[in-house]
């Protein structure tokens, strides 16, 4: 995994253990600010400026190479999260890099460890520069976090367990197709987690059909690599809450017969970002210890147009019996997530939580950055505060009652598409889904387990000019509100 390695250093700035340092500043008058290097910072009008940067030449200051960030006057945990990751970003040559902040506030040695990691990732393996040339281009492989005595290396294991998870997601979702099929995301799955105290359960095409798994076998029989299921069983004795994770796992997306046009196909490896997630974050559980019992369903398929593929008209049988009619091949991920929410119910989780690059419509209705949230309980609430917690964006959606006749097919139970009609996308999608969730102690009776959707077709992938600590590419967004989701075993806390 490209992602540095991060220590807690306690030598005061300017440390002769790195190459280079990083200040991230708040104001430049603050007392800590010595005056040879307030002098420096003066010379090239650097005054703090939330997200400035700039590289500094301060030799009455220090003799290293020296970058200045600022976190602004008003800034939060959040703040220096970003800023120090957009400088771990961008101070590239530089093997081994500390980081200090100026700042009063509580806490800021782990927003800065944080940001470095999250900032400091980089994927180069697939490129063949030579090694000395990457050199000046590559990001730190180590970085010192300045912190106060009482704090130590093993104070760094959360911010350590979710930067190597949101780094999973991303070397996942930066893999290619061609090197990445279901058989080899699955096995990869079983393959990561076996060092730890999880069960890992994978259901091959055979396995698939003997279960019944339609939705899953619907979208993945157009390809010549079939499709997978993939259970990771996280559960630690004492655990009283139990949180399934359901992702959509297409490793790519060509939309089947109903094929997309070539440039909205472009990128579609990213179309298996839930499952990737799904995964980092039960891996995140076990190495965290969490007292909480974690089942990661992997929903994967290939979405490819052969003469075998399904096709418009035709209808699917899901694990449940629920027949489902595909008007469109290109909305696969809410079958493959049909099978996968059903899969989960039968085990009657506390919560269930979906993670899907689900729909189009969302990049439409919330723009790139926000993560989409719908469902019904208390999820939805607790995932809300979990990624205010973790300064990740999402907003939730409503699910329409009076949508509900759209899902209405003429030959069989629901259609997976709503032809002709583009209004509500995302939210069409989420009442899908919500169908396949089961009544909580598998009562018919009673209420469905509570749920929520996150449907992160914008913001799993930045495609603009990177920002804070997000780098072009892959995002992994949500990902860390879902361990600390997890982590308050899915609870409005
Ligand atoms: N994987 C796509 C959604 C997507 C689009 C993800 C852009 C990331 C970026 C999904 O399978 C899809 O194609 N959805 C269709 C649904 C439609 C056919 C009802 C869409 O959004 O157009
Ligand atoms: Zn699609
Ligand atoms: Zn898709």
């Amino acid at each position: 995994m490209p992602l540095p390695d991060i220590a807690i250093t306690h030598v005061p700035f300017p440390t002769e253990e790195a190459d280079a340092l990083i200040l991230a500043i708040g104001a430049t008058d603050d007392p800590a600010v010595s005056d040879e290097l307030r002098t420096a910072l003066d010379a090239i009008g650097f005054t703090g400026k939330k997200g400035s940067f700039a590289r500094v030449y301060a030799p009455g200051f220090t003799e290293s190479a020296l970058a200045v960030v600022g976190l602004g006057q008003d800034h939060d945990l959040n703040t220096i999260r970003d800023q120090v990751g957009a400088a771990t970003r961008q101070l590239t040559g530089f093997d081994t890099v500390a980081v200090e902040t100026i700042t009063d506030i509580d806490g800021a040695w782990r927003a800065a460890a944080e940001g470095s990691i999250l900032g400091g990732y980089q994927f180069d393996v697939l490129k063949s520069t030579p090694e000395h040339e990457l050199a000046t281009s590559r990001r730190a492989r180590r970085v010192l976090i300045h912190a106060p005595k009482r704090v130590t290396d093993d104070d760094l294991s959360a911010a350590r367990a979710s930067g190597e998870a949101v780094a999973l997601v991303k070397d996942l979702v930066s893999t290619p197709a061609d090197r990445q099929s279901p058989e080899q995301l699955a096995d990869f799955a079983a393959e990561i987690t076996t060092e730890l105290p999880i069960q890992a359960t994978v259901w091959d095409e055979q396995a698939l059909a003997d279960g019944g798994f339609g939705g899953i076998l619907g979208v993945g029989i157009g390809s010549d690599r079939p499709p997978r299921l993939v259970r990771l069983d996280y559960a630690p004795e004492g655990a009283e809450r139990h949180v399934a994770l359901v992702g959509k796992g297409i490793t790519f997306d060509t939309g089947g017969l109903s094929l997309k046009p070539a440039a909205s196909m472009v990128g579609m490896q990213e179309d298996m970002t839930g499952a990737a997630e799904v995964l980092a974050v039960v891996r995140a559980a076990a190495q965290l210890a969490l007292p909480v019992r974690v089942t990661a369903w992997m929903c994967i398929a290939d979405n490819m147009p052969s003469g075998r593929a399904t096709r418009p008209g035709d209808v699917l049988t899901m694990v449940d019996g629920t027949t489902v009619e595909v008007t469109n091949t290109d909305a696969e991920g809410r079958l493959v997530l049909a099978d996968g929410l059903v899969a989960a119910s039968r085990e009657n989780p506390d919560v269930i939580v979906d993670v899907a690059t689900l729909t189009g419509a969302m990049v439409v209705a919330l723009g790139t950055r926000h993560t989409g949230i719908m469902g019904h309980g208390d999820a939805p609430d607790a995932f809300l505060r979990a990624s205010d917690r973790t300064g990740e964006l999402a907003w939730p959606l409503p699910l329409m009652e009076h949508m509900a006749e759209e899902l209405d097919s003429r030959v069989a139970d629901m259609q997976n598409a709503n032809v002709g009609n583009r209004a509500a996308g995302s939210v069409f999608a989420g009442m899908f889904l919500q169908r396949f969730i089961g009544r909580i102690d598998n009562d018919p009776q009673a209420e469905r387990i509570p749920w929520v959707h996150l449907d992160i077709a914008g913001s799993g992938m930045s495609t603009k000019s990177p920002y804070g600590f997000t780098d072009k590419g892959p995002t992994g967004a949500s990902t860390r509100a879902l361990i600390d989701f997890v982590a308050a075993g899915g609870e409005v806390v």
